[in-house]
């Protein structure tokens, strides 16, 4: 959809309130770190397996007191935080559904719901067993964030000008990028993450919730919503001049009717007949392919590990080296917001991966020779910050928007709930198997990212065509080209038949 270059106000409110969705899944992906201790010994007090004394005798070690790691405190807290991607990998099959029931706009709407009831179970958590109130809140907000990934990159795919599709695309990684810094900063112990403020702390999650859903109402539909799957033409019109101002929208509603033939001509794409279709089968591999390289690049390894890595290599403060990744973080996502429409996806993707294996290296180096030489802390803190970065540039906000990119309106619901599901299962796996892939290869661990990474950087070489400023419905010819064999045509046709039947 493209017919220059405009980015006017409408636009830009309605990139940042979808993007408040995305704020808030940065939040609670990061809030739950820093007061871990805190909430611990309340979990423990409210199960009445704490002690005073043994609080006092371990005040000044880094160790918690025995009764912390009482088994029933240990397996609510670990439910506290895996419960979120569960909830997540759950509600992300429903993406497809949620957006196209009533539209992108009341989808979002209607799931703030989700957020808001979220928020309060975390921040009235006091009022009842606590445990059982924050791990009911975390669920839900799992759930929430679920479908707010789908969401807010199929929204904002649909509504970006071609020319900065990609920049807008990257914005939704930018607010999760600047959700997990405003976590980290107010999970501080002398802001919120104290004794007597963490369960605002947490309830605060379910804020932006109630500023988007003011700010919703403000937005336009998606065009592509309006005209493919509704047929509205004049509704897609007026929604494209408030998006793009005044100007003759004929050549985007011309494309936009060449998608809709085709869409017409395919059957609705169920996420089964996704799996199954030989059609398709290419971009969902790129697809999948993309995400499992976001999450097996080891990222969320250093993110949720990032304390006890810094302290490993011999960093004092590491409180503070967490916080400067996330600063670092931001600002290279920023650096890829600007690059990401000149440079392209495949070269930012390419560039990022291979940068990071060769910082996955450079951390086991130094590692493995930290009790060597004491000047190795350097370079594995080094590495560390260079590792988040080249993440930012590609690898972190390209998956997120490309799979919008990759398809045809008939197929694109299906298979973003399809690759979500696939990022939140293998965020989850990394998250519960990294300590114990830790204990088990110690200094070596982030050899085995490095041998991943090299995989997906070869795999995304051979496989991954650019769709920098490409039409939907070039992209979708890139992949079928030379591949709609008989077989695949025939396949298409039984598939429309058995739906119109
Ligand atoms: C991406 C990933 C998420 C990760 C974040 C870090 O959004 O999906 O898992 O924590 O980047 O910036």
């Amino acid at each position: 959809m493209d017919t220059g270059k405009q980015l006017t106000g409408t636009l830009a409110v309605a990139v940042f309130t979808a993007a408040l969705g995305s704020l808030q899944y940065g939040y609670s992906l990061g809030v739950i770190n820093a007061p871990q201790k805190v909430i611990e010994r309340h979990y423990a007090r409210s199960l009445g397996v704490f002690s005073e004394r043994a609080a006092d005798l371990s005040f000044n070690s880094t160790e918690p007191p025995e009764e912390e790691q009482h088994p029933s405190v240990v397996v609510y807290w670990s439910l506290s935080v895996a419960i979120f991607s569960i909830g997540g990998m759950l509600s992300s099959f429903m993406v497809g559904f949620v957006g196209d029931l009533k539209g992108r706009i009341k989808g979002m709407m209607m799931i703030n719901v989700l957020a808001v009831a979220a928020g309060l179970l975390m921040l009235l958590c006091r009022m009842w067993k606590p445990y059982i109130m924050v791990i009911s809140g975390r669920a839900v907000m799992g759930f929430y964030c679920g479908l707010t990934c789908g969401l807010v990159p199929m929204y904002i795919g649909e509504i970006a000008p071609k020319a900065y599709r990609g920049a807008l695309g990257t914005l939704h990684q930018l607010a999760i990028v600047a959700g997990i810094l405003l976590s980290q900063v107010i999970g501080l112990d002398f802001v919120l993450g104290n004794e007597d403020r963490w369960p605002l702390l947490l309830g605060l999650s379910g804020a932006p919730a109630v500023l988007q859903c003011l700010l919703l109402p403000f937005c336009p539909e998606s065009p592509r919503y309006l005209y493919i799957i509704l047929g509205k033409e004049e509704e897609a019109r007026k929604s494209l001049s408030r998006l793009k101002g005044p100007y003759d929208a004929t050549p985007d509603i011309e494309e936009m009717r060449r998608e809709k033939e085709e869409a017409d001509k395919e059957p609705r794409v169920s996420i089964l007949s996704l799996i199954c279709s030989t059609v398709y089968r290419r971009q969902l591999f790129v697809a999948l392919m993309m995400h499992l390289s976001q999450q097996l690049s080891g990222i969320n390894a250093i993110f949720y590990y990032s304390t006890s890595i810094f302290e490993r290599a011999g960093v004092s403060q590491p409180v503070y080296a967490t916080i400067g990744v996330g600063v670092i973080n931001t600002i290279f996502t920023l650096v890829s917001v600007a690059l990401v429409d000149r440079a392209g996806r495949r070269t930012l993707t390419l560039a990022g991966l291979g940068g990071m294996c060769i910082c996955a290296i450079a951390m086991t180096v130094g590692l493995k020779l930290l009790n060597t030489y004491s000047w190795m802390s350097y370079v594995s803190m080094a590495a560390i910050f260079l590792f988040v970065s080249f993440f930012e540039i590609g690898p972190g906000p390209i998956p997120w928007f490309i799979v919008a990119e990759l398809f045809s309106q008939g197929p694109r619901p299906a298979a973003i709930a399809i690759a979500g599901c696939c990022n939140w299962t293998s965020n989850f796996i990394i998250a519960m198997t990294f300590p114990y892939i830790q204990a088990w290869m110690d200094s070596y661990v982030f050899i085995l990212f490095a041998v991943l990474l090299l995989g997906f950087t070869i795999f995304i070489y051979l496989r991954v065509p650019e769709t920098k400023g490409k039409t939907f419905e070039e992209i979708a010819a890139e992949f079928q080209k030379g591949r709609r064999t008989h077989k695949d045509i025939n396949e298409l046709q039984q598939l429309k038949a058995s739906t119109d039947a």
